[in-house]
């Protein structure tokens, strides 16, 4: 158990299970966002005076309300492909330009340049771009991407820094991009940092923020330090609770060693992990060689995080909420793979049966988003509770 406990989900309050039962009856599998628990998160982030500007990194979930919800809360948009560009001017009529960042990776060219014509703030990450098309770079501003050279995260798919990354310049050629750049007439105003998602490594922090200073004195035009995002969130009662406080003290004490520029952070799992639980029936319990296993209608092909990240989410029988959680079953979906399992050894009540509503905890991020119709399913429907 960890030191300091979660705080129970907004889930589990009666009302909110009472609406969720409802939407299960609409048909599974099917996510639900709590746009309070987003508003809450947002909030929290806007409270952080260290920070001067936060953009929300839509990978992790582009629904249009959720858009919306976090752009009204005073948050720029971050996106990685001219697709997320479109849902952000889709969702949000009218939204600034300049309150978008484009961070792609090896994106065709094309959309770099859209999204120059169209006043957005773009992150570079390599100097090949500026001597293959100096053209679509002469004269503008962008943002430079650093590989500090160490990565971090939950899991080694998730880790972006390093040599073995595909991410950022690499920190020994910084001084050749600035050249190219004063060739063509490029402002370097913003220097960015994104080496992990799911960070639990408090010291990463200062470390960043020290590093991309040191570039940016160099560099000279530099106005802007983005230390991109990587936020943890709890998933389970073992991981120790993310202490926002302790992040945001330790921000404002390295920046005070670094006035000159303004703070950046792009967060994505953190505003939205814990506002979002996927929604599905059982299908089959069947016990197997003395393993108890219960069946969901929704498979990796709807969440695939534990598949591919052997991530932990908490699964609750949500119709039987109040039963005693006292037997060992392994989790799994319908879809064709040995991978296709939610969780190992997950405490569920005896009495569970096909039909009842389950409930995948902590979805909201990288979920639908990253879901896929393999084996010819449906993908999950969306929902969301004001
Ligand atoms: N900025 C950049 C440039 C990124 O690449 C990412 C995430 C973020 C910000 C937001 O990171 P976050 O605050 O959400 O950690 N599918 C994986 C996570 C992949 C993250 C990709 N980049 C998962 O489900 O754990």
């Amino acid at each position: 158990g960890s030191v300091r406990p979660r705080p129970a989900a907004w889930w589990r309050a009666p009302h909110e299970r009472t609406r969720l039962l409802e939407l299960a009856r609409h048909g599974t599998p099917r996510y639900a966002y709590h746009l309070p628990t987003v508003i809450e998160r947002a909030r929290q982030l806007q409270a952080i005076a260290a920070v001067d500007r936060r953009y929300y990194a839509i990978k992790a979930n582009s629904h249009p309300a959720i858009l919306r919800a976090l752009a009204a809360e005073g948050f720029g948009l971050e996106c990685v492909s001219q697709g997320e560009v479109e849902r952000v001017f889709d969702a949000v009529p009218g939204f600034d330009p300049a309150r978008v960042l484009f961070t792609p990776s090896f994106a065709p060219i094309g959309e770099y340049e859209t999204a120059f014509a169209r006043g957005i703030t773009v992150t570079v990450d390599n100097v090949e771009l500026l001597r293959r098309w100096p053209g679509v770079f002469r004269g503008r501003a962008l943002w430079l991407r650093i590989d500090l050279g160490h990565g971090d995260g939950h899991h080694a798919k998730v880790n972006t820094g390093g040599k073995a990354s595909k991410f950022g310049l690499s920190a020994q050629r910084v001084e050749e991009f600035v050249e190219a750049a004063r060739a063509l007439d490029v402002r370097i105003t913003g220097v960015h940092a994104h080496l992990g998602s799911g960070i639990d490594n408090s010291a990463h922090w200062k470390v960043v923020v020290d590093e991309l200073a040191g570039f940016a004195r160099r560099i000279g035009s530099v106005e802007v330090i983005d230390i991109g995002g990587g936020l943890p969130i709890a998933y389970s009662d073992d991981d120790e609770p993310f202490d926002l406080d302790a992040w945001a003290t330790g921000l404002a004490a390295i920046k005070i060693l670094h006035p000159a520029f303004k703070l950046a952070i792009e967060p994505g799992r953190f505003l939205v992990a814990e506002a979002g639980v996927l929604l599905t029936h059982a299908t089959q319990v069947i016990e197997k060689d003395g393993v108890q296993r219960v069946g969901l209608d929704a498979g990796m092909n709807a969440l695939i995080r534990p598949a591919l990240y052997d991530a932990w989410h908490d699964i609750a029988n949500l119709s039987q909420l109040d039963a005693a959680c006292d037997v060992d079953f392994d989790v799994v979906g319908p879809i064709c793979e040995s991978s296709d399992v939610f969780g190992q050894r997950v405490k569920l009540p005896a009495t569970t049966v096909p039909g009842d509503v389950m409930l995948v905890a902590d979805a909201g991020a990288y979920g639908f988003c990253m879901s896929n119709a393999y084996n010819l399913r449906a993908l999950p429907a969306e929902d969301v509770l004001e």
